[in-house]
């Protein structure tokens, strides 16, 4: 008699867990990103993030066509440049011939049918690490809206000469979309898409990335919260943030971090039409990373659990560090 209802029905077996599991997560889902530095064979591993490597141009290469054999349909470029390259303007950054826009050049001189993503925003070519360019008003430090997006417009712009298919804002300044838009399209790249980091937090989690691509903030007098998102302002600012972009002309939404975020994820992914996606960051990586080589969680299992979760929550997509381990996982499954 008692419990009519038996929950446990649904999960005596394996096969009816299959049967009734209704999240998947395919090769497909996943974006692969890559830290590029100059140089040919050269492979350093990254501290932070045990398992992910700088890796040079040829090998770049080589990787990307791992990853389309794997099923993974796109892969996002971040440089790591020389410290001598960096400046207060970023110069390097809107460089057509700069490492990123070569890296482009040679994955779209070797592969077919395999989405090439590049960052837009000066963190990496910045001496002090932000975003932006750093003025001062009245004594007051700043990231200046308005002239760091012409910077980003030159930066798109190199980028979409060099072939990219998807340019992905990530500086979070105030109408650098529909500027990236008109610019692309007044130099006839119509077609070259634009996905746009709409809620990109002020988060812990960077620091591995920081570490990863040298751009740790040394600029005193301002902060990456001027920019990024406050994680305790309620969805409605990321309502708003994510509308805005989608009135401006982005194609595609990201929401960044991703597993601290799940309530984001969900509302935007309900409530906007248009393709979002989530960004595993590298702070997640490392969580996972350092806790299954301590024996506290298991790798595979958790990774896996990790992504799942990001997809049940509603994201098309997820950019994750572990996109090539987690195919190979998948494919032998
Ligand atoms: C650059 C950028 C950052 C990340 C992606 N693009 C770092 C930052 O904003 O400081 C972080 C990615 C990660 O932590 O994996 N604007």
């Amino acid at each position: 008699m008692f419990p009519t209802v038996r929950m446990r029905r649904y999960r005596k077996t394996g096969w009816m867990r299959d049967l009734l599991s209704d999240t998947t997560l395919l090769p497909k889902d996943l974006i692969q990103p890559f830290f590029v530095i100059e140089g040919s064979d050269k492979s350093e591993p990254i501290d932070m993030m045990p398992g992910v490597n700088r890796i040079s141009i040829d090998i770049l290469v080589d990787k990307v066509l791992e990853a389309s054999r794997l099923g993974i349909k796109a892969i996002a470029l971040f440089p790591s440049i020389d410290a001598d390259l960096k400046s207060h303007e970023a110069k390097e950054a809107y460089n057509e011939d700069n490492l990123i826009c070569r890296a482009v050049r040679a994955i779209k001189a070797n592969t077919q049918d395999i989405g090439v993503i590049c960052d837009v925003a000066l963190d990496p070519y910045t001496d002090h690490g932000h975003d932006g360019i750093v003025k001062t008003l009245d004594m007051v430090e700043d990231v200046d809206n308005d002239s760091t997006i012409a910077k980003l417009q030159m930066q798109a712009l190199a980028l979409a000469k060099a072939g990219v298919d998807i340019v992905a804002p990530s500086d979070m300044m105030d109408g650098r979309i529909m500027m990236m838009r008109k610019h692309l399209d007044a130099h006839g790249f119509e077609g070259v898409s634009i996905l746009s980091y709409s809620m990109k937090y002020a988060s812990n989690l960077y620091g591995p990335f920081r570490n990863a691509v040298g751009s740790r903030v040394s600029s005193v007098g301002v902060n990456k919260a001027t920019y990024q998102a406050d994680f305790r302002s309620s969805i409605n600012q990321a309502f708003q943030e994510c509308k805005l972009d989608v009135m401006e002309g982005a194609d595609m939404l990201m929401i960044k971090p991703a597993g601290m975020y799940l309530d984001i994820i969900s509302h935007i992914t309900s409530s906007e039409n248009i393709p979002v996606f989530a960004y595993q960051v590298s702070g997640e990586y490392a969580m996972l990373k350092f806790a299954s080589q301590a024996g506290a969680i298991k790798w595979e299992e958790s990774l896996l659990e990790s992504l799942i979760a990001i997809k049940r929550a509603g994201a098309i997509g997820i950019f994750t560090y572990a996109a090539m381990d987690v195919a190979m996982i998948l494919l032998k499954q």
